[in-house]
């Protein structure tokens, strides 16, 4: 069966020194409970070894980005081979700031999949709609294609290394949650997405994530849905007690 899954966003946000400690405070703070779900933390590029000489196994490591290119003459930017060699073993891929701010596309994140995946990297690959989609009535079929043009290429056993996201890009930092039908509305979309194109089993073992102003007050009941598998949490997984309050409502 699919797993239960936290993973905390950092985004840019930390020194190398503070997130060091943050990192440590979480690993903690895991030690003394004992979680119904996988718990992950996605930290700056320059923040990825340090971390991972500092945490267990019982918390996941990841990165928030990698390259479209395995290596090269790319200047500034971090490949996968290069991510893995860390020690993490998750990326996230497509998130709606990526795409927003840094012009993403569809085919440039397959080509980061792929690299991903060849080097043993569990995407979390974000998908979500804007505003104006939710309002117009298209974000159903908005984020059907986000999933059809970056990942339908993929094997099915490529896919169910994969982990989803859903992000409405109206929730993201702004304190305005989806509520948890609207959620479960999309995550149940997601699934059958998926089965359509891969058949039930892969629909059912695929973790979806729901991300967007998570937060210990809310958590619970978004994780109580069926389709919801957890949390994508930013804001709220740069203080350790908040993550960990968003761990504890599974
Ligand atoms: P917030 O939890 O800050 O809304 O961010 C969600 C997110 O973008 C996680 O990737």
């Amino acid at each position: 069966m699919r797993k239960n899954i936290v993973a905390g966003n950092w985004k840019m946000n930390t020194t190398l020194q503070e997130g060091v400690a943050l990192a440590k405070e979480v690993n903690d703070a895991l030690d003394k409970v004992t979680p119904k779900c996988d718990v992950i933390i996605c930290v700056p590029f320059t923040h990825l070894a340090p971390v991972a000489g500092v945490i267990n196994d019982k918390l996941g490591l990841g990165a928030e980005n990698c390259a479209d290119h395995k290596s090269g003459a790319y200047t500034g930017e971090v490949s996968a081979p290069m991510v893995a060699s860390t020690g993490a073993k998750y990326v996230i891929l497509g998130h709606s700031e990526r795409r927003q701010y840094y012009g993403e596309t569809s085919e440039t994140l397959k080509e980061k999949v792929n690299l991903a995946l060849a080097n043993n990297l569990t995407p979390i690959f974000c998908i979500g709609e804007v505003l104006e989609q939710r309002e117009n009535g298209t974000y159903l079929d908005v984020v059907k294609a986000q999933i059809e043009e970056a990942l339908f290429d993929l094997s099915a056993e490529d896919f169910s290394k994969l982990i989803l996201a859903y992000e409405p890009v109206w929730a993201i930092g702004t304190g305005k949650t989806a509520t948890d039908d609207q959620a479960e509305e999309m995550h149940a979309h997601i699934r059958k997405v998926i089965e359509d194109k891969y058949g039930k089993e892969v629909a059912e073992n695929t973790s979806i994530l729901y991300g967007g102003s998570c937060k210990p007050s809310n958590a619970q009941a978004l994780f109580a849905k069926p389709n919801v598998d957890g949390g994508l949490i930013g804001g709220a997984s740069l203080k350790a007690e908040d993550f960990m309050g968003i761990v504890t409502a599974f």
